[in-house]
């Protein structure tokens, strides 16, 4: 017993001796028992690497690939905005009869709990005591561009009482809701000058 005593008093000195008391700055790299993961086989930014014919490690995007962020971003389609940061005037998507149907029937879930299903403000919340919700038939957002309207979904509004809705809709269908409370707006504005000719008679 005794001899196991003094080996391993004679282990312990050698392990703290080799592995401890290293507050010492030492040129040698550290002993690694467990190396966790310090060193790992992978392509830092800007190191070379032998692995790829022009020895870069960093490359350029596959061409027709599309990086998080700029092209993205860069597109009115996406944002409603032009590149100089002005909002689209029109809707950039046609207009189909398809796409009509698609926004009012995203209209009836998304925007009429709040802006009521003829765009007047006077939605179910409305009832429940929350305002106030803007009149889509206010002249104030008839004049306003489809780009704006579009922020205004994506972003919620500038006055922050409408929260966004970027989430929950997808881009073409925001187009499609816009291209719906367009219709929505000039279904009082409209003139019956703008009523197809065979169709006036049918006018209440
Ligand atoms: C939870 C209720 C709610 C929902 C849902 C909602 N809105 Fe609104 N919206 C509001 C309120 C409240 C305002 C007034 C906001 C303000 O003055 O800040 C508003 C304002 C607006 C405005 C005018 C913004 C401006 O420039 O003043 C537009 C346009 C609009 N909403 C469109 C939509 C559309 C399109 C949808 C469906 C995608 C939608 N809203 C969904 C509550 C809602």
């Amino acid at each position: 017993m005794r001899y196991f005593f003094a080996a391993y008093f004679l282990v312990v000195v050698l392990v703290v001796s080799l592995l401890g008391f290293r507050g010492g700055l030492s040129r040698k790299p550290p002993v690694f028992i467990f190396p966790d993961m310090d060193r790992q086989p992978k392509l830092r930014p800007e190191k070379p690497d032998a692995f790829f014919p022009d020895g870069m490690g960093s490359r350029l995007p596959v061409p027709g690939t599309i990086a998080r962020g700029a092209p993205y971003e860069d597109s009115p389609v996406n944002t409603g905005k032009n590149q100089d940061g002005s909002f689209v005037e029109a809707n950039p998507l046609p207009i189909t009869a398809q796409r009509m149907a698609r926004g009012q029937e995203r209209y009836q879930v998304n925007c009429a709990p709040c802006h009521g299903a003829v765009g007047d403000g006077k939605g179910i919340t409305s009832k429940y005591g929350l305002g106030p919700i803007a009149n889509l038939h206010d002249e104030r957002i008839i004049r306003q561009t489809d780009g704006e309207i579009f922020n205004t979904i994506t972003h919620g509004s500038k006055a922050g009482l409408m929260l966004p809705y970027g989430a929950q809709v997808t881009i073409t269908d925001r187009w499609a809701i816009i291209a719906y409370v367009r219709a929505l707006q000039l279904s009082r504005y409209g003139s019956v000058a703008e009523v197809p000719a065979e169709l006036r008679s049918t006018l209440k």
